[in-house]
């Protein structure tokens, strides 16, 4: 039984899959890690800091006296692109691979760790000949190309900030996070590979540059790439390949605060500016490089890790950029997408690197098995061992298609939940103690307080649903908004007192496992049921014709909002000629059959493309605007955006039903 104050708990899984004895045995994180955390909580926390270098180790582990603005380790000193570099190659691993880079038009590169420290060494000495000093900010606008990590890394390097944009955005993008910031030098390149083409980067920092928009910047450093031609201003634009021949390559890591600041990263509101997310040193490489050992198992001497995340993302930076090298993980980074030349190109790397764990975002897995299994099965992936899924609820038909498919029945998959502002992982199974459920992200980690509460801040506890929030704090927390300090307050320390309110709705199982139910914005109020489009979403790619599957709530005279789906058919189903009516009558009853009447949906429309953003979240505001029979607000942030007219177009010809 619900009360008013929770969302429905509308759906079960019944599907367990354990971890086999062997991967238990020989796994990095076994349960009594859980006990560990539990009995002190501080303790466990500076214990995982003490495995990074310390050029001064720390006293105090957490000051919290000035919450919600944490200070942690704060009294020590570290260099980060030292813990990730310099300490790796001190112990004899300078030989071992860092990066393999393939890019899209086929060509590779190896970088050991020795080779890696050389190159950000001289790319901290060229910062340095630019006049970046620690604290200054550096905007990083690339394709995803071994110098997007050297960049990061030479930022840290010097105790300097950077802010990476993600090099899918436009100009008028960039030129507000730079301006926000403040940046004092952009890094970028001429362009990248991107759909079998060279796509421009530079004429976009150009463009945000232009007519004296961003008067802090006193530099533009340019990577080559694609050769391109680029238009060239000798007062400001610096190509790197000159700039690195001639610097020092020798540069000794210095210490910095715990505190210093090592990035910023701009996340979108829900109005207006974007967020700059600010993170710091010692604590957010503490929790990155714990999270990337213990939730992928990683064994570094053996496993070839793969994250498919851009730079440009939160993904990019604690699971490519910062926690794979700070473990001293031998990792791929790829510059393209997924279906260049075909569908086959990650499973053609995969194979071709013997690819050991993969991380990647359900909205991909869809992808694939909208192409079909037999795209991924010509390929050889029994190298596969751990499988990861990120930045969105994963429902469990996508779930057993990627442990079927590509981790060949037998790889664990962890359902990693965080964000942006946690800056690591926080909610996952471990994939050698838990047993795991489709679709849940089941378990904070050990040393992470996270709870569902009610409306009112209660635990609501088994079978029930609510909010996610964080209930103590932990070292990764982003530490601010920047510039913006009361913003940070109102967002996320004010729905709940003294408790990290995460925006996100969550439900326990009666095993007490937690499931993400998707953004509390998207919450729906079906004749006084709060039904989370999670779970309908999940009924409806159940079943065999959907692919994938968005649901929103549209104002209705009768219910208050009503269900309405939007749903993509599978190709082998889309090949059909279909009757949209019976398709919906059926798709409707399906999932009136599978999680009761209530969350029936009133129409189901079938569509070709669903509106998402860049980093593949379904922008359901639009169809929320769609299904009320509105004009479509903006869309600017979509990743194409004629997705809406074909939408809209669609819906004026709809079928309507009952
Ligand atoms: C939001 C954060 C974390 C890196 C990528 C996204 C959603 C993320 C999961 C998951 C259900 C998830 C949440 C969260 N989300 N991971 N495993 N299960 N939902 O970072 O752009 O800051 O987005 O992504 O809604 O709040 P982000």
């Amino acid at each position: 039984m619900s009360n008013d104050h929770e969302i429905e708990n509308l759906s079960t899984e019944t599907r367990h899959f354990p971890p086999s004895a062997e991967f238990a045995a020989n796994a990095i994180a076994k349960p009594d890690l859980y006990e560990k955390a539990k009995s002190d909580r501080l303790a466990f926390w500076a214990e995982q800091a003490n495995k990074l270098h310390w050029h001064k180790p720390f006293t105090e582990t957490l000051d919290w006296s000035n919450a919600p603005f944490a200070r942690w380790f704060h009294d020590g000193e570290l260099n980060v692109s030292y813990n990730c570099l310099d300490r790796h190659v001190e112990n004899d691993l300078g030989k071992r691979v860092a990066l393999f880079f393939e890019g899209e038009p086929g060509d590779t590169a190896v970088y050991t760790y020795q080779q890696l420290l050389e190159e950000v060494k001289k790319a901290a000495n060229v910062l340095i000949k630019l006049g970046v000093k620690p604290g200054d900010r550096v905007a990083i606008y690339m394709p995803m190309i071994p110098e997007a990590v050297i960049a990061m890394q030479a930022v840290a390097r010097i105790g300097a900030v950077h802010s990476v944009v993600f090099g899918g955005f436009s100009a008028d993008s960039l030129a507000q996070r730079i301006q926000d910031a403040e940046a004092k030098v952009i890094i970028t390149a001429d362009g990248g590979y991107r759909k079998g083409r060279a796509s421009a980067l530079k004429p976009n920092v150009d463009g945000a540059l232009a007519d004296g928009k961003c008067p802090s910047v006193s530099k533009v450093l340019v990577v080559e790439r694609t050769k391109q031609e680029v238009a060239w201003d000798d007062s400001i634009d610096v190509w790197w390949h000159e700039m690195m021949a001639t610097v020092d390559t020798e540069h000794v890591a210095e210490p910095f605060p715990a505190e210093q600041p090592l990035f910023i990263l701009y996340t979108s509101g829900t109005t207006g500016k974007p967020k700059g997310i600010l993170h710091t040193s010692g604590g957010y490489l503490t929790q990155a490089s714990y999270t990337h050992k213990n939730v992928f198992d990683l064994h570094d001497k053996t496993d070839v890790y793969w994250c498919t995340a851009d730079i440009g993302w939160i993904t990019g930076h604690s699971y490519v950029a910062y926690g794979p090298l700070a473990n001293a993980a031998t990792q791929v980074i790829y510059e393209g997408t997924p279906d260049t030349p075909d569908w086959g190109r990650w499973w053609d790397i995969a194979a071709k690197y013997n690819v050991t764990i993969l991380y990647t975002a359900p909205t991909a897995i869809r992808s694939f098995m909208k192409m079909g299994r037999e795209v991924v099965q010509h390929y050889d992936l029994s190298s596969i061992r751990v499988l990861g899924s990120v930045g969105e609820p994963i429902n469990p038909e996508a779930w057993v298609w990627y442990r079927e498919v590509i981790g060949g029945n037998k790889a664990p998959i962890v359902d990693t939940w965080w964000q942006t502002e946690t800056g690591a992982i926080m909610i996952s199974p471990l994939p050698g103690v838990t047993d795991a459920k489709p679709g849940s992200a089941q378990v904070p980690l050990p040393g992470i307080d996270a709870k569902v509460l009610d409306d009112e801040g209660k635990h609501v506890g088994p079978g029930h649903g609510g909010y996610l929030a964080v209930t103590e704090p932990w070292p990764s927390m982003l530490r601010g908004i920047w510039g913006d300090p009361e913003r940070f307050k109102e967002t996320y320390w004010s729905r709940f007192e003294g408790t990290y309110f995460a925006g996100d709705g969550a439900k326990y199982d009666d095993d007490g496992d937690i499931w993400l139910l998707g953004r509390v914005d998207d919450v729906m109020n079906v004749s006084g049921h709060r039904l989370s489009t999670t779970e309908i979403e999940s009924a409806l790619v159940a079943h065999p014709y959907v692919a994938e599957a968005a649901v929103v709530g549209a104002k209705d005279e009768t219910t208050g909002q009503a269900v309405v789906a939007f749903c993509i058919m599978k190709r082998s189903q889309a090949e059909k000629t279909m009757n949209e009516l019976d398709v919906s009558k059926e798709l409707r009853e399906h999932v009136a059959k599978e999680i009761g009447p209530i969350a029936k949906p009133r129409q189901i429309f079938v569509v070709n493309e669903l509106p998402k953003t860049r980093s593949g979240k379904i922008m359901r505001r639009l169809l929320r605007d769609v299904a009320e029979d509105r004009p479509v607000g903006d869309v600017t942030t979509l990743a194409d955006t004629s997705v809406m007219d074909s939408i809209s177009g669609k819906m004026s010809t709809a079928p309507s039903e009952d």
